[in-house]
């Protein structure tokens, strides 16, 4: 579904992508694993169309979206919950998830505020308070809420679950597995290793820009040294 060769990218004259490489199956759950600064925005931004440098191939479908702007790529089916989560402070949790509904039909699941709500109790009380409101698990089921309302049919997650509580943290994986289910492709970026082996079918770990690593939880989980040497666990 999701396919990315050879991608490289550019901050400026510093390269920051050398050689990336990962792909997401239909209904799989892949996660892109990696220490701080090795590349793993960098990719997802690339793939989102919001960096000009990016070279290589990135195909979704296979129809390629290198050079696309992030507007067709949303348009495409991938729904982003960006790295620090882009709430607006001064928009309700419902006007927040109406500006994001999608006029995308390409005859995958047309999400309604109500099955947001459906998916996230939580939120649903919460309706009419303001994103400043929130607590940070709040804003990530609204992230995550607000990238349904595009009727994806490939979800990214930039830190999954970084600086939640471990209950909310929790909540987060229990909905990502329904999404799975229900036949949502993910993509998720996260530091909590053990948290992803236990959902992800397959790893991707990079490195200084380069994919350094590829394989099944089985995998990474039967060999402690790949996590000790690329992961610093
Ligand atoms: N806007 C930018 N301008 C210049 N260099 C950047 C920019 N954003 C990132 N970089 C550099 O690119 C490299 C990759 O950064 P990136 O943000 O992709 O890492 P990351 O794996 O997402 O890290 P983290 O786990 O901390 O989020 C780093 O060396 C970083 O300093
Ligand atoms: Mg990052």
């Amino acid at each position: 579904m999701l396919e990315v060769r050879n991608l490289s990218a550019f901050y400026g004259n510093s390269q920051a992508l050398f050689d990336v490489n990962l792909s997401v199956g239909k209904r799989q759950l892949v996660s892109l694993l990696g220490r701080n600064g090795m590349g793993k925005t960098t990719t997802v931004n690339c793939i989102m169309g919001l960096l000009a440098s990016a070279r290589g191939v990135i195909e979704f479908d296979r129809a390629s979206l290198v050079g696309l702007p992030s507007y067709r790529v949303a348009q495409s089916g991938i729904g982003i919950v960006p790295e620090g989560r882009g709430i607006f402070p001064n928009l309700t949790v419902e006007e927040q998830l109406r500006v994001f509904a999608g006029e995308r039909d390409v005859g995958s699941k047309t999400w309604k505020i109500s099955e947001v709500y459906e998916l996230f109790p939580n939120l649903a009380k919460r309706r009419s308070s303001f994103g400043n409101q929130l607590s940070g698990g709040e804003q990530q089921m609204l992230a995550i809420g607000r990238a349904l309302m595009t009727n994806p049919a490939l979800l990214i997650l930039d830190e999954a679950t970084e600086g939640l509580a471990p209950l909310v943290r929790q909540e987060i994986w229990r909905c990502l597995k329904q999404l799975k289910h229900e036949g949502l492709a993910i993509l998720v970026i996260d530091k909590n290793v053990s948290d992803i082996t236990r959902i992800a079918d397959q790893h991707f770990i990079v490195e200084k820009g380069r994919t350094v690593w590829s394989g099944s939880s089985v995998e990474l989980e039967s060999d402690p040294s790949i996590s000790a040497r690329y992961l610093g666990l």
